[in-house]
């Protein structure tokens, strides 16, 4: 198979396994990612085909929605890229993708050990910021039942409350416990210059929601 024509496939493959997903990880925010990081690979001298076979598929084990197995996401990866034939090399190079994004041991993301898989992993975290990670985490937030946000819990309490966020934390809460951190856990120069512009409308967003929460707007002059 050309390069395109694997590409190709592969995003036809995923759209047909996302589409209609609503918890966030639906078929367009896959297509994002692909599309940033074709984007960011193209100024960071990155494989590009390696960069977008990684972007297709890192997301693929939640696809099968977590049965806790690690390997879930790598293993339905390789078996799609094997149906293809693709090059061994070139498999070897998009599981290791997969693996190290997909992986969050203890909610700790790791740096990916590759070039691509640290585009691949930047993509992914400039969709969870900005206008659209706003709206993706009250999906998310939705999705769980959560409110929105409780004036009776501060939105910076996280890490002393494991248990309370686990469960039930407010979606504001999400915000400072990962979201506004996002910005400086970027791998590429490209990606932090992305991050930039998101992460400002994030902090204005989350300054004017509290202060309409709490009346703090001031009145037409
Ligand atoms: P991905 O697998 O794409 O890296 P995640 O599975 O971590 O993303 O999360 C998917 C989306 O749901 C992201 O936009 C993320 O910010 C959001 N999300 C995850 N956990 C929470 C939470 N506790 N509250 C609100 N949004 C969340
Ligand atoms: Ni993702």
């Amino acid at each position: 198979m050309e390069e395109t024509e694997l590409i190709q496939a592969t995003a036809q493959h995923l759209e047909q396994l996302f589409s209609g997903e609503g918890s966030g990880h639906d078929w367009w925010h896959i297509r994002r990612v692909w599309k940033t990081a074709t984007k960011i690979g193209e100024q960071e001298g990155a494989d590009l085909l390696v960069v977008q076979l990684g972007a297709l598929l890192h997301d693929i084990a939640d696809w099968k929605f977590h049965d806790g197995n690690e390997q879930a996401g790598p293993d339905a990866a390789m078996a799609w890229l094997a149906s293809l034939n693709a090059p061994v090399s070139l498999q070897q190079k998009v599981v290791t993708i997969v693996k190290e994004v997909t992986f969050k041991g203890a909610g700790v993301e790791t740096k990916p050990s590759t070039l691509e898989g640290q585009v691949v992993q930047d993509a992914d975290r400039l969709d969870a910021i900005g206008a659209i990670g706003i709206g993706r985490a009250f999906a998310y937030g939705g999705y769980k039942g959560r409110e929105l946000y409780n004036p009776g819990i501060s939105p910076e309490l996280h890490a002393s409350f494991e248990e309370y966020k686990k469960n039930q934390a407010p979606t504001l809460n999400h915000f400072y416990e990962k979201l506004f951190l996002l910005k400086d856990r970027m791998n590429t120069a490209t990606g932090k210059k992305l991050a930039q512009e998101r992460h400002s409308i994030m902090q204005a967003y989350v300054q004017q929601f509290l202060a309409e929460w709490h009346s703090e707007e001031k009145p037409p002059s």
